[in-house]
């Protein structure tokens, strides 16, 4: 019985290899090396869920000039051009991820986009006008179940298994309450507040773990402290904020070694998008940019006040001639280049910057 079933499947394997080099699932084949991507999280990874949801022009990025770079319309990311998940597809060989919610979009096989603009980890971090993290995990749930009607419950599986999740969530837990309403932060102490946010991602990690999934790759929390739309707007919680986002990124480090001592097979690559991002500010030379600190596009100081696109309240903005010289493109977000450095690194960085495996070598992994 072993030894046939063995046979068998080196027979197929040989066959694959010596025929095609792809397998064939009723009409889906795939390239033995087939990897998919699963993309959670925020505005720095939405590629246009946005567009399709009940929300306010605060939470969209379907106006121009965003996209003028890359796709020369804007697609709902918020950025001139790709996002860091854009980048990384093109590395690991698929083709862009398109919006989970995008209307006819059938292809789960190389993965799917759940991320939203505005969304963080807690259910109620802009409730209503967001897709919050729980709710992604929702729709992964029923992309599993498609995956298993379509090619079959163990190819799935094997799917999953071999699959990269992508993280970038919490932002918004922080930012949110300083922009809108700090007084959702006073009934919480810090560490309470940063316990609840981290308490939230890892419940989600976990569910993805017991559905099969083994290799996640994070991007830590952004200096939103420093960030355009802070100095223009909040500068008087900018030490709270820098505060928040360094406890939770350094526990949220921690909480990651304790759930690969913990989850079977569990594997990860985490990025400091923090240092990435300040030493962009500080040096912007260095790194073949002009401008660190302004946004491109925007009104005010720094052009901190988001206003990019004229469809929110203030609706008077200057425009950059050349978002390619800017780290930050609007008043909260960096633009492709900078995307595009980021990505890179988080791909195939050295371990001072990606650790404790790039993506690249975690996708590599057995
Ligand atoms: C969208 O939201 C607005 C304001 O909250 C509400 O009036 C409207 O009914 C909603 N539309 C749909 C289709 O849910
Ligand atoms: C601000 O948040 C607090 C605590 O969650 C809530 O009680 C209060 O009603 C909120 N205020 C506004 C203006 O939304
Ligand atoms: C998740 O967040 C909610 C508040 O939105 C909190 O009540 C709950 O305890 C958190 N879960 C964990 C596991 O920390
Ligand atoms: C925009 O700036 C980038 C980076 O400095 C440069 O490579 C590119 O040629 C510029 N584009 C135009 C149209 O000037």
């Amino acid at each position: 019985m072993m030894a046939g079933l063995r046979f068998h499947f080196c027979f197929l394997v040989l066959c694959a290899s010596l025929i095609i080099p792809t397998q064939c699932l009723g009409d889906i084949c795939l390239p033995e090396e087939h990897v998919a991507l699963f993309i959670f999280g925020d505005s720095l990874f939405d590629a246009g869920n946005n567009n399709y949801i009940n929300t306010t022009t605060d939470f969209q990025a379907n106006i121009w000039p965003y996209g003028e770079t890359f796709f020369k319309y804007p697609t709902g990311r918020f950025s001139d051009g790709r996002v860091i998940p854009d980048f990384i597809a093109e590395y690991a060989k698929l083709p862009l991820i398109p919006p989970y919610l995008h209307p006819g979009y059938p292809r789960y096989t190389d993965g799917a986009n759940f991320a939203s603009g505005g969304a963080g980890a807690l259910v109620k971090t802009r409730r209503g006008f967001v897709i919050d993290l729980h709710t992604q995990l929702s729709y992964f749930k029923k992309v599993d179940t498609l995956l298993k009607r379509k090619i079959g419950e163990a190819q799935a599986k094997k799917l999953l298994s071999k699959a990269i999740y992508l993280f970038s969530i919490g932002n918004n837990d922080y930012f949110a309450p300083f922009l809108t309403n700090t007084s959702v932060l006073q009934s919480y102490s810090h560490e309470e507040y940063v316990d609840m946010v981290i308490g939230n991602v890892t419940t989600v990690i976990e569910e993805i773990h017991r559905k099969g999934g083994r290799k996640f790759g994070f991007v830590s929390l952004g200096p939103l402290g420093l960030v355009p739309i802070t100095k223009a707007f909040t500068p008087e919680n900018r030490e709270e904020l820098t505060a928040l986002i360094t406890r939770h990124n350094k526990a949220f480090s921690h909480a990651l070694q304790i759930l690969a001592s913990q989850l079977k097979g569990f594997k990860y690559s985490y990025t400091n998008l923090y240092s990435f991002i300040t030493e962009r500010m500080n040096n912007p030379l260095k790194y073949g940019f002009k401008e660190g600190m302004m946004a491109c596009c925007g009104t005010g100081p720094y052009r901190g006040i988001s206003s990019c696109g004229g469809k929110k309240s203030v609706k008077e903005y200057e425009l950059c001639g050349n978002a390619s010289e800017y780290v930050f493109f609007d008043a909260v977000h960096p633009t492709e280049r900078a995307n595009q450095q980021l990505a890179k690194l988080f791909w195939n960085g050295n371990l001072d910057v990606t650790w404790p495996y790039n993506l690249k070598a975690l996708l590599e992994q057995k």
